[in-house]
């Protein structure tokens, strides 16, 4: 099975989940659900969630098991995007080849979308995942990757970064992985101990698909920097040139394309030898990987 298949393997399950995950409650206001709606229902890759469920099925579970944590990745994700296209953030007027949250809702829609998101993955969890145990260790690992040490504390990485001159700092490189594994690689790699957790997988299955993770989320920043740089409006969705414009902190930027291309596959090639143990259960695991780095959206 090719990239295109592994990704379509799930699609359309997710998407029906995803729309039944939005609040039913008569008391959400019509323009927040819409709004919330909009970004979420907007396509994308839809990468995490396809993740959480090959991780539970490589683990030997039903992946329809992991459905609700898929949700709640793809939920938190999206509030991700929506905050980091605010004015105040990367300012940017494009997400998912539409306009942006904040230029189609106003600034405080937006921000309160994304909250409502946010607040709702949690719930997702705890009320859809049938074991109580299991509810609260996926509460655990989302929120510990979401939140400061993780995303949030890597976005505020980036936006410090952005006001300073990487001549300024001993190792520029080193100071740069750190931000990309925590903005992003945080959360990509909390899919995969996702689907692990709702498994029941063994410590040591877990970690080697936490390692996984942790190398795919990198290259997976990577090659969004690049797409940044060399990709096509029309498939990526998201005007280009944007991190040159902000000042950003990016491999291309730092180490040029080259550098950054072998660098990302390096991570790729680790990722790979990660989830050998797996045997055939990691295959599909492997086609993704490579996808993270030949994509052109
Ligand atoms: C974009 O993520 C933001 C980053 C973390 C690099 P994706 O490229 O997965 O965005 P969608 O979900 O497909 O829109
Ligand atoms: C964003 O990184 C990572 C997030 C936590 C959302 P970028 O700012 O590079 O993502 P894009 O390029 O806007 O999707
Ligand atoms: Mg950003
Ligand atoms: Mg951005
Ligand atoms: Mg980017």
């Amino acid at each position: 099975m090719n990239a295109e298949e592994t990704l379509a393997r799930y699609a359309s399950q997710i998407e029906e989940a995803l729309v039944e995950a939005l609040p039913s409650d008569p008391d959400t206001p019509p323009d927040l659900l819409e709004a919330m709606r909009y970004s979420l229902m907007a396509g994308g890759k839809r990468l995490r969630p396809i993740l959480v469920l090959l991780a539970a099925e490589a683990c030997g579970a039903d992946p329809r098991d992991a459905m609700p944590a898929a949700c709640a990745v793809e939920m938190v994700h999206t509030y991700s995007l929506i905050h980091d296209d605010l004015p105040a953030m990367d300012d940017d007027d494009l997400r998912r080849g539409q306009p942006t949250s904040h230029v189609a809702f106003g600034e405080a829609m937006a921000i309160l979308a994304g909250d409502a998101l946010l607040t709702r993955a949690f719930e997702v969890l705890a009320a859809d995942l049938p074991d109580p145990v299991v509810a609260a260790e996926c509460c655990r690992v989302l929120a510990s990757a979401g939140g400061s040490d993780g995303m949030v504390g890597g976005q505020v990485a980036d936006l410090a970064a952005t006001d300073t001159s990487p001549e300024s700092v001993d190792d520029p490189l080193q100071v740069l992985g750190a931000i990309h594994r925590r903005k992003t690689g945080r959360l990509l790699a909390a899919s995969l101990e996702l689907g692990a957790v709702v498994a029941g997988a063994e410590k040591q299955v877990r970690e080697s698909l936490l390692d996984y993770g942790q190398q795919v989320g990198l290259a997976f920043q990577v090659a969004d920097d690049l797409l940044d740089v060399e990709g096509d409006i029309n498939r990526t969705g998201k005007t280009s040139g944007r991190d040159a414009h902000l000042g950003k902190w990016t491999y291309p930027a730092l180490a040029g394309n080259d550098t950054s291309r072998r660098l990302a596959r390096n991570c790729i090639a680790s990722a790979c030898a990660a989830v050998e143990s797996l045997g055939e259960a990691g295959e599909p695991l492997k086609v993704l990987a490579e996808f993270v780095i030949e994509r052109d959206h």
